[in-house]
């Protein structure tokens, strides 16, 4: 490789991407609907919204606030289930040669992998499949799988059981168990981990709750940031192989360079693309400029 050119990609376990950055899953559409604003196949992958076996209506508006430090919401994952995913979504992104990969949600260990055996064919046309376990558990008094090993670790293993594909679990930050979340997810067949989802919150708004269920919400965006890169770090001081992709409050090219030198192998951008829709290819364009100023020519360097 000549002198100037950069090499930026990267591999997480059976992973192979042609750069790290990708959208997080929620904040760039089911599909290729973004494609009319950034070139979504330049991206490392693109991360769909999170999927259930099932169509979904999520929770009652409002669902959506603005924050100083970003965005507080209770989207509460609508969606049209996998199978008019594939009908109506899945064929604009094969189109575009997009790179995407899929994310799948459900309320019981099942529904899970009901979520995956109808992804069908989609799941060896994705890249891998991030497995959302931030939802509540309708066979343990609704507590998070997230939040619990042992629960996270059957819906792996679930998962596992119906598909090759690469999985990787997506963390809850809103629990002191989340190293031995994520050990248990290995250990039940995950091949990585995506960290973090939004941060449990509350704003008020006019004297009331600020979204449509009494003000609880997920906080994402720039003030979630260090509590990200906490999180990334201490997973990368535990298992130093183990395929790492950090997210939370990335917004620009230096943010997600941070978020590689701690630990991370890869990055997503969420809460900054409702700020400006085409901020994940410039967090590229940005981090190939700060790796070109450090001198950096492959991102294993930074290791
Ligand atoms: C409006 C909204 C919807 C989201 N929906 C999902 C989702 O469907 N699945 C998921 O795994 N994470 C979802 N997330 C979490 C993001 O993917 C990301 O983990 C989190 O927002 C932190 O990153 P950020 O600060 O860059 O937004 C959502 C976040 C937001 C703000």
């Amino acid at each position: 490789m000549s002198g100037g050119e950069l090499d930026l990609s990267v591999k997480l376990g059976p992973v192979r991407l042609a750069n790290p950055v990708m959208t997080a899953s929620g904040t760039a559409g089911y599909g290729a609907e973004f494609s009319t604003i950034l070139p979504l196949d330049r991206l490392g992958a693109h991360v769909v919204k999170s999927l259930a076996s099932f169509a979904y209506p999520g929770n009652p508006p409002p669902r959506l606030a603005a924050i100083p430090t970003g965005m507080i919401n209770s989207v509460g994952l609508p969606g049209p289930g996998v199978e008019r995913w594939r009908r109506e979504y899945l064929p604009g992104l094969l189109g575009l040669g997009v790179n995407f990969g899929v994310s799948i949600w459900g309320r019981s260990v099942e529904e899970f992998s009901a979520a995956a055996i109808g992804l069908g064919e989609a799941l060896q046309q994705s890249a891998f499949c991030e497995i959302n376990v931030s939802c509540p558990n309708s066979e343990a008094n609704q507590a998070l799988f997230s939040h619990d090993p042992g629960e996270a670790a059957r819906v792996v293993a679930a998962v596992r059981a119906v598909t090759d594909s690469p999985l990787f679990v997506k963390l809850s930050p809103n629990t002191d168990r989340y190293l031995g979340v994520a050990a248990a997810a290995i250990a039940a067949g995950a091949d990585g981990i995506t960290a973090i989802n939004t941060v449990f919150g509350q704003w008020v708004e006019g004297g009331s709750g600020a979204l449509g269920r009494a003000g609880g919400g997920g906080v994402s965006g720039r003030g979630i940031h260090p509590i990200a890169l906490r999180v990334v770090s201490e997973l990368r001081a535990k298992f130093s192989d183990l395929p790492i992709v950090g997210v939370g409050g990335i917004a620009t090219g230096r943010d997600a360079l941070r978020m590689l030198q701690a630990g991370a192998d890869a990055v997503q951008v969420g809460t900054a693309t409702f700020v400006d829709p085409r901020r994940p290819y410039l967090v590229l364009l940005e981090l190939e400029a700060e790796l070109r100023r450090l001198g950096i020519h492959r991102l294993q360097e930074l290791a």
